[in-house]
């Protein structure tokens, strides 16, 4: 009977084990897998190509660095102001959407290593009539920027808060691409966008529109991650130092920031 007892807890310890080793067996299959998620209304950085597929220079970026690190990646088009939430819940694993690293977020995510610098700049529809030379003139005009971004933070801060600008006279978009359509197809009711200087430079290749004003905001982009998951985001920097030293870094430059 005693015999009978041991070998049963043996018995039982020994599925225990084995049903642990699976378990962490597919565990590990789904934390190879990582979910990028991005607001492509952002070219080059992040946008649809004509296929509906999403590219830019972010998204090979990340792609480039997670496949190195032995991940698989997935990319999922949210809204920018959506992103952090998303990632705080855990519906997607990182961000790679031209994220200004700041103070404020730096409370709620992670940020790897910057890896491109930009500023702001002011976009108008070429041919309106619309006279902006310094900030204060923007206030004469409807001015509007993609919901939670730093440019939407500036206007906030600089012009409304400030009582320059009448809040009925901030225009918020979800989308880059909206705003700037709106700025082409009726600028009575938006008459200056607010937007990241690289940016701004490639909606302004379209001709439609064009930059009048750069504001100096010395702002860097970095990939974020959950807060606290460090494994993750020493992989980035350990795979984005890689790639920053070889020639797809500078083929990458070439690929979305020339021509
Ligand atoms: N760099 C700005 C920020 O972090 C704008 C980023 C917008 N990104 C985008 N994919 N729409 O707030």
């Amino acid at each position: 009977m005693k015999n009978e007892k041991k070998i049963f807890s043996i018995i039982l310890v020994l599925a225990m084990v084995i049903g642990t080793v699976a378990l962490s067996g597919c565990t590990q299959e789904t934390e190879n897998k990582i979910i990028v998620g991005t607001s492509a209304d952002f070219k080059p950085f992040e946008y649809k190509a004509q296929n509906g597929t999403i590219i830019g220079f972010d998204i090979d970026l990340i792609k480039k660095i997670l496949t190195d690190q032995g991940y698989t990646v997935e990319v999922q088009d949210i809204g920018f102001d959506s992103l952090i939430p998303a990632l705080q819940t855990g519906k997607i694993n990182v961000i790679a959407a031209a994220m200004t690293i700041t103070d404020v977020r730096k409370q709620q995510v992670d940020f790897s290593n910057p890896y491109y610098n930009a500023n702001q700049a002011v976009l108008v529809k070429v041919g309106a009539d619309v006279n902006i030379t310094n900030i204060n003139d923007l206030a004469n005009y409807s001015v509007g920027a993609q919901t939670g971004t730093t440019g939407w933070g500036w206007i906030n801060d600089t012009l409304v808060a400030t009582g320059k600008l009448d809040k009925s006279k901030f225009n918020s978009y979800e989308l880059y691409t909206d705003a700037v359509s709106d700025l082409i197809n009726g600028p009575t009711r938006v008459g200056a966008i607010v937007i990241d200087s690289p940016v701004a430079k490639a909606f302004a290749k379209s001709g439609n529109v064009k930059i009048v004003l750069n504001i100096t905001t010395n702002e860097s982009y970095g990939f974020a991650v959950e807060k606290g998951n460090a494994e993750l985001v020493n992989k980035i920097n350990t795979g984005l130092t890689a790639v920053m030293a070889t020639t797809y870094w500078e083929d990458l430059v070439e690929k979305y920031f020339t021509t």
